[in-house]
């Protein structure tokens, strides 16, 4: 596995990260130098878990603590932010957690279509909201990070309101590098395919 010293020094959370990409990605984090990742999901054990991830990535050498917060619950991504204090302050923010629906298309119940919007497209601002922030006040520098998809851009007939809330979240990091650069703070989407995870 690769590794650099890009990150040296920057304090980074991953929301979403008790498995799959999001895991990954606070792994990865670790190897390229941070100095400190915060592991968060909105439950511990997904898959691989939050607090085993967050001990692997201390066996690498890099401060790590897992905080339980549920991205579509505005006060949880600020006191998840705030949880980031702790190291010095937030430097990097990905928004990765999302969800897809069981039952998606033209048809989408209102129930499981608000329930994903509200994970998938509301957790992203309020991460970004409560991070932006911190770094307005301690005068960072820093990077958000959203997770799109590839649905997000083309759309597909199965998946109408994941590939909608994709789509808002491209929409919606441009539109925070907007607001946002003047500060020094830049906001990226990544738009992976399919992932094996
Ligand atoms: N795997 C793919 O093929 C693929 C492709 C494109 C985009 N993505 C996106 O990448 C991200 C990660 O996907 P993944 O494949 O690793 O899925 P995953 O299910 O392995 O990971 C998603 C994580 O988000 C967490 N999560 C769910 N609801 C949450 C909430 N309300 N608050 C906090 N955490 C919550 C889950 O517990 C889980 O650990 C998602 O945003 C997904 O839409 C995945």
């Amino acid at each position: 596995m690769s590794k650099s010293n890009i990150l040296d020094g920057k304090v980074v959370i991953v929301t979403g990260a008790s498995s799959g990409i999001g895991r990954a990605i606070a792994i990865r984090a670790a190897d390229h130098g941070a100095k400190a990742v915060i592991v968060s999901d909105v439950i511990e054990a997904p898959r691989e878990g939050g607090e085993p991830t967050a001990s692997e990535i201390r066996k690498l050498g890099t401060q790590s603590v897992f905080v339980k917060a549920d991205v579509s619950r505005r006060a949880d991504n600020n006191a998840l932010v705030a949880a980031a204090e702790d190291f010095g302050g937030v430097d990097v923010m990905v928004a990765n957690a999302g969800i897809t629906l069981k039952t998606d298309g033209a048809e989408v119940p209102e129930d499981d279509y608000r329930r994903l919007m509200s994970v998938n497209l509301d957790g992203p601002l309020f991460g970004a909201q409560a991070a932006a922030r911190q770094m307005k006040a301690l005068n960072k520098r820093g990077s958000i990070v959203l997770m799109a998809s590839m649905g997000g851009i083309s759309g597909a007939g199965i998946t109408v309101a994941y590939s909608t809330s994709k789509g808002g979240v491209v929409l919606m990091a441009k539109s925070l590098a907007d607001a946002l650069g003047p500060d020094g703070i830049r906001v990226n989407a990544v738009a992976p395919g399919t992932i094996d995870t």
